[in-house]
């Protein structure tokens, strides 16, 4: 089972992906919902521990009263294509390597 923690920092929130006591992924919100971060360890991808990751996010950021969240694919051309469909999935509009999703 996968379960996700958060633990609120001074100026984002992280998300911890973890399961049988080893962290599969994080993720980190700023509080002006700036996605820094979302990253799932190449053996668990394809999992939904990604889909789980950035559900908690919104749920929490909509709870914070974030209205909108932002952010930059990564550059690298091996994680591009997978995380472009993840994003797109999740309806995010995705303009060149900026995303963004309107929470309402
Ligand atoms: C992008 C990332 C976070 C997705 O996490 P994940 O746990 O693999 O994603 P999920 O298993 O929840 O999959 C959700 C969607 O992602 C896409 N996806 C997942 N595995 C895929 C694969 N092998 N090939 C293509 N698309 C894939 C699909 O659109 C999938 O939708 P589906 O459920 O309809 O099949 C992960 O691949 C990753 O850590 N990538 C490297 C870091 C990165 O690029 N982060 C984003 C910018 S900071």
């Amino acid at each position: 089972m996968i379960r996700i923690e958060r633990i609120k920092g001074d100026g984002c929130t992280v998300y911890r992906a973890v399961s049988g006591g080893r962290v599969l992924g994080f993720a980190s919100l700023g509080i002006d919902g700036e996605l820094e971060a979302i990253q799932v360890n190449k053996n668990a991808r394809g999992q939904r521990v990604g889909s789980k990751l950035i559900g908690a996010v919104e749920e929490s950021a909509r709870a914070d009263g974030v209205t909108k969240i932002t952010g930059k694919l990564r550059p690298d051309a091996d994680s591009t294509k997978r995380s472009r469909n993840f994003f797109e999935g999740k309806g995010f509009q995705i303009n060149g390597d900026s995303i963004s999703k309107n929470l309402r």
